[in-house]
């Protein structure tokens, strides 16, 4: 594939640096350079040479998107902007590849599979479902559904180090049970998916192993980074009780990984990604 006819966009997120990384060559864009809810600026770019987007753009804070103003932005970022790029991708023979969520599930299934019926509990989650259905109706498109993202940027593992290496013993939610994908493996999903022109529609994606809760996962983090810190298991109701603007989570973010197990793709484990990635960390 010719990395010169990939646009990235969203392209300083979590998973649109990982994807500039593995493209080097391709053009990209972040709101700065090329805001995706601005219908005329989407449709002034050239996309002339583009062949692929990679939409990593989205508005991520679940629980900001529970507030007012975050309710609109949410829905313009995830939504309406997506039926632009949608647009765009119809009309010059472009495929779009686009990143959704667990949160378009309600978390009743202990496993989800690509074709659940949507059932979005947060203003976020209905935002991405949204998408999903746009994109969709494209002839030429992946959606690729993930959970618990972990790259470079703010996340749940480098928040967990950040308190652990002060001394904090945390309280972590043990009721909400999934796997970590880190960004390494969305890339590499992207790129086999393009590479292999696999059937186009929709693809969960996330490491693979043993599901675990994010208690579980916060007692592996300290271990791996040697660190002694004591991690106390809370409900989801208990750790949120008194908060406000909370965003109802599903308790079941597993995704069934069998479709692109199907489409030849090899899956890596989620505790040695974590390894690797703690390591990382502490160079
Ligand atoms: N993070 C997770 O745990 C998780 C779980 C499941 C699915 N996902 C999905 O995975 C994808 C990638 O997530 P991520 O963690 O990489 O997200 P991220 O780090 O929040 O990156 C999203 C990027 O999009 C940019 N952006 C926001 N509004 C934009 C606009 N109007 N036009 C252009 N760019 C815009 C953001 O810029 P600003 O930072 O300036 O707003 C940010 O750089 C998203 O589709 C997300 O919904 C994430």
């Amino acid at each position: 594939m010719d990395e010169k006819t990939i646009f990235i966009t969203g392209a300083n997120g979590q998973l649109g640096t990982a994807l500039r990384r593995k493209y080097p060559g391709a053009q990209f864009a972040d709101i700065d350079e090329l805001d995706i809810t601005l219908e005329e600026s989407v449709n002034k770019y050239d996309w002339s040479n583009i062949k692929v987007i990679l939409n990593a753009a989205a508005y991520t804070n679940v629980d900001g998107a529970e507030t007012p103003e975050g309710r609109v932005a949410s829905w313009k970022v995830n939504a309406k902007a997506v039926g632009y790029l949608s647009a765009t991708a119809r009309k010059n023979d472009i495929t779009l590849v686009h990143i959704s969520s667990d949160y378009v599930f309600d978390g009743t299934k202990s496993m989800h599979k690509e074709d659940e019926y949507l059932s979005p509990l947060s203003v976020y989650g209905s935002s991405k479902a949204a998408g999903d259905l746009i994109v969709g109706t494209l002839p030429k498109h992946y959606v690729l559904r993930t959970s618990w993202v972990i790259g470079e940027g703010k996340n749940f593992v480098r928040t967990m180090l950040e308190i652990g290496k002060k001394g904090i013993n945390p309280k972590v939610v043990s009721d909400q049970i999934g796997r970590l994908t880190f960004t390494s493996e969305l890339v590499r999903a992207i790129d086999h998916l393009l590479s292999t022109n696999a059937p186009y529609g929709a693809y969960n994606i996330s490491n693979d192993g043993e599901t675990a809760s994010w208690a579980l996962i916060t007692k592996k983090i300290y271990e791996m980074a040697g660190l002694k810190n004591t991690v106390t298991d809370t409900t989801t109701d208990d750790y949120f009780t008194g908060k406000e603007n909370i965003a109802p989570r599903p308790l079941q973010s597993s995704l069934d990984l069998t479709k692109i197990h199907s489409a030849g793709f090899t899956s890596v484990d989620w505790e040695s990604e974590l390894k690797r990635y703690i390591e990382k960390e502490n160079e």
